[in-house]
């Protein structure tokens, strides 16, 4: 193998690797494509965003959509200090029991619990919902087709159904979602929060952050795995100079 050919194969080896993240079309509409700047083999993310993120969640989101695979605690990662952890946690009802009695009660939620749901089941959930459960959240930006840009165009792309749409009660038109009928309201509209770090709330804004927010939620160790793939790449760079330079020492004098 010449160097150029290795030089190629860890080139592929690089991208492999690191794994960027493409955007593959779901099956509904059109979903434009975004540059988070979590993508890359460099991606970090946008702490800032994802802080409003949460902000957004907290504020709508969290009251139909829990996420049980995600602690308050590992919101240091995000850069809270353990007394804001506690502060958010405690903004949150926690469902926990039996007491003496032999109840089941609420109390604010602490670091060591996970983001909850509203509802004290599926059933109560669903009839919230016009029958549909509303889905936890924390790996959701893994598990939809188009990823993180798929979560971001749904929640801003409702529209006024066609005249022969027929949409049933309890269901909206919304293009992005695959078969366009979703049971989720459109709940981002501009302003609908106050962002405590003067940024302009518009819907787009407010899509944008909280879906950092739930890409954080989903791969928290993205930036650890990135480190630790160009760190394996640049070993395996180095190993391979130091294997060619052998060999062409090994093979010096033969003709
Ligand atoms: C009023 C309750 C309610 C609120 C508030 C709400 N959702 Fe939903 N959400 C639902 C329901 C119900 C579904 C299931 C829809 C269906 O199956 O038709 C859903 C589904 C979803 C889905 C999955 C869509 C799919 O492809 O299956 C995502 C993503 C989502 N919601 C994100 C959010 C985000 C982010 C927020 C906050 C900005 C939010 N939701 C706020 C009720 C809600």
């Amino acid at each position: 193998m010449t160097m150029k050919k290795l030089l190629a194969v860890a080139s592929m080896a690089l991208t492999l690797g690191v794994g960027a993240t493409a955007a593959p079309a779901a099956e509904g509409g059109h979903i434009p494509d975004v540059d988070y700047q979590f993508e890359g083999m460099f991606g970090t993310f946008d702490r800032e965003a994802a802080q409003r993120g949460l902000q957004v969640f907290t504020q709508v989101c969290a009251s139909c959509h829990s996420m049980k695979f995600v602690a308050f605690r590992s919101l240091t990662d995000l850069g809270y200090t353990e007394d804001q952890v506690e502060a958010i946690a405690s903004q949150y009802q926690v469902r926990a029991g039996p007491n003496d009695q032999g109840n089941m009660f609420r109390r604010p939620g602490e670091p060591n619990d996970t983001f909850p749901s509203p509802y004290k089941n599926k059933v109560e959930g669903e009839l919230a919902n016009g029958g549909a459960y509303p889905p936890d959240l924390s790996t959701i930006t893994q598990a939809r087709a188009g990823g993180p840009e798929y979560v971001e165009a749904l929640l801003t792309g409702y529209e006024q159904a066609p005249s022969d749409a027929n949409v049933p009660q309890g269901a909206y038109w919304n293009p992005v979602y695959p078969g366009n009928k979703i049971k989720m309201p459109q709940m981002l509209i501009d302003g609908v929060v106050n962002y405590k770090d003067g940024t302009k709330a518009t819907a787009e804004q407010m899509a944008h952050d909280v879906t950092v927010f739930l890409h954080w939620a989903a791969e928290p160790h993205l930036e650890e795995r990135k480190r630790m793939g160009i760190a394996v790449v640049l070993f395996l760079i180095v190993l391979t100079g130091l294997f060619y330079a052998a060999k062409r020492k090994v093979w010096r004098d033969v003709k």
